[in-house]
C-alpha cells in the first residue's frame, strides 16, 4: 500500500513538472514569436512583381500594360522602398493604377510624391483607401486577424486633399466616386472608380456618358480599394471587363502553403490575392487584387506573403 507520504511526494514532482513544462513551453513560444517578428520585419522589404497576362483587349488591338500598385502606406526614411518604388519604371507600364493607402505617416506626402516621382512620368489612374484620409492609431499587433473593424472613435486626418493634388498636378486622374474615358494606343478605356468601400463611402457613378452607344474599340475597367463583394458585384454587373483592387495586403501573415488568414474584408481569403474571376447575377470579370506593397505601420511584418507590384499584360482576344 502507498503511504501518503510518498504519494504527496510524488504529486509535489508531478506538479513541478508541469510547472518547469509550462515555463519551457512560454519561452519556447517567445522565441518563436520573436523570430517570426525578425523574419516579417525582414519579409516585409522583400518587394517584387507579380507578371500576369490577360487576353481581353478587342481584336487587333494593341498590347497594352498596366502596373497596379497597392498599399504602400509609406512612412518617411523607407529608403529601400523608395528606391524599389522608383526603380518600377523599368517596366514602362502604359498606364499605372494606384489603388490607395498610400499612407502610414501624416509627414509621408512630400517623400512619397518624391519617391513616386519617376512613375508619375507615366499616365495614371487612382483611388484611395482609408489610410489616404486618417492616420494608424495603435493597436493590438493581432489586431489585424481580428477581421474587418471600423473605428469606433475617429483617428487623426491626414492631408489627402495635398496627396490628391500631388498625383493631379502630375495627370494622374481621380477616380474616386468618379468616371472618365482615357485613349491610349487609339483605344479608349472607360474607367470608373469608387471612394473607399472600408468606410463605406463608395459610389458606382456609371460609365463615360455616351461611351455605350460608342462602337469603337474600347475596355471597361472598374477601379477600388477595398474589395468588398458588394462592390466587386456593382462593378461585374455594369460589365467591367476588368477590376482593380487592394486593401486586402494578401492577409499579410499566411501560412506557408495554406495561405491568407484574413482579408480585411468580406472577400474569401483564397481570394486575398491574385488574379480571379468574379461573377455576379450573369456577370464575370476578371479581378486583380494586390497583395500590396507597405504594411500597417504598427503591424510591420510579412509572413508568407511578400509585397507586390503588378504588371498587368493586356492582349487581344484569341
Ligand atoms: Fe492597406
Amino acid at each position: 500500500m502507498t503511504d501518503l507520504s510518498s504519494l504527496a511526494g510524488r504529486v509535489r514532482d508531478t506538479g513541478r513538472g508541469l510547472a518547469a513544462g509550462a515555463a519551457k513551453t512560454a519561452v519556447l513560444a517567445g522565441v518563436a514569436g520573436a523570430a517570426g517578428l525578425v523574419y516579417g520585419s525582414w519579409e516585409k522589404n522583400q518587394f517584387g512583381v507579380r507578371h500576369e497576362k490577360l487576353a481581353i483587349l478587342p481584336e487587333g488591338a494593341a498590347p497594352f500594360r498596366i502596373l497596379h500598385l497597392s498599399d504602400i502606406h509609406f512612412i518617411p526614411g523607407q529608403t529601400k522602398k523608395a528606391e524599389w518604388l522608383r526603380s518600377l519604371t523599368e517596366h514602362e507600364p502604359d498606364l499605372v493604377v494606384n489603388t490607395g493607402d498610400n499612407l502610414s505617416h501624416r509627414d509621408a506626402i512630400d517623400p512619397l510624391l518624391d519617391a513616386l516621382r519617376p512613375l508619375l512620368e507615366y499616365p495614371g489612374v487612382f483611388v484611395p483607401g482609408s489610410n489616404d484620409y486618417f492616420a494608424p492609431r495603435l493597436k493590438s499587433p493581432l489586431g489585424y486577424f481580428a477581421g474587418p473593424s471600423r473605428q469606433r472613435k475617429a483617428p487623426p486626418k491626414l492631408d489627402w486633399p495635398k496627396l490628391r493634388s500631388g498625383f493631379g498636378m502630375a495627370g494622374w486622374v481621380d477616380l474616386s466616386n468618379r468616371n472618365q474615358s482615357l485613349v491610349f494606343n487609339r483605344m479608349r478605356f472607360d474607367f470608373s472608380g469608387m471612394d473607399d468601400p472600408h468606410l463605406d463611402l463608395e459610389r458606382f457613378t456609371g460609365w463615360p456618358q455616351g461611351s455605350a452607344s460608342s462602337t469603337a474599340p474600347s475596355l471597361r475597367i472598374g477601379v477600388v480599394h477595398a474589395p468588398y463583394q458588394r462592390a466587386l458585384d456593382v462593378l461585374t454587373e455594369a460589365g467591367s471587363e476588368l477590376i482593380l483592387a487592394g486593401h486586402t495586403h494578401g492577409g499579410q501573415v499566411c501560412i506557408p502553403g495554406y495561405g491568407a488568414l484574413v482579408s480585411n474584408c468580406d472577400l474569401p481569403t483564397w481570394r486575398a490575392r491574385g488574379l480571379h474571376d468574379w461573377e455576379s447575377k450573369g456577370h464575370t470579370a476578371p479581378v486583380n487584387v494586390s497583395a500590396g506593397i507597405g504594411t500597417s505601420r504598427f503591424a510591420p511584418y510579412r509572413i508568407a506573403c511578400r509585397p507586390e507590384a503588378v504588371v498587368l499584360d493586356l492582349l487581344p482576344k484569341g
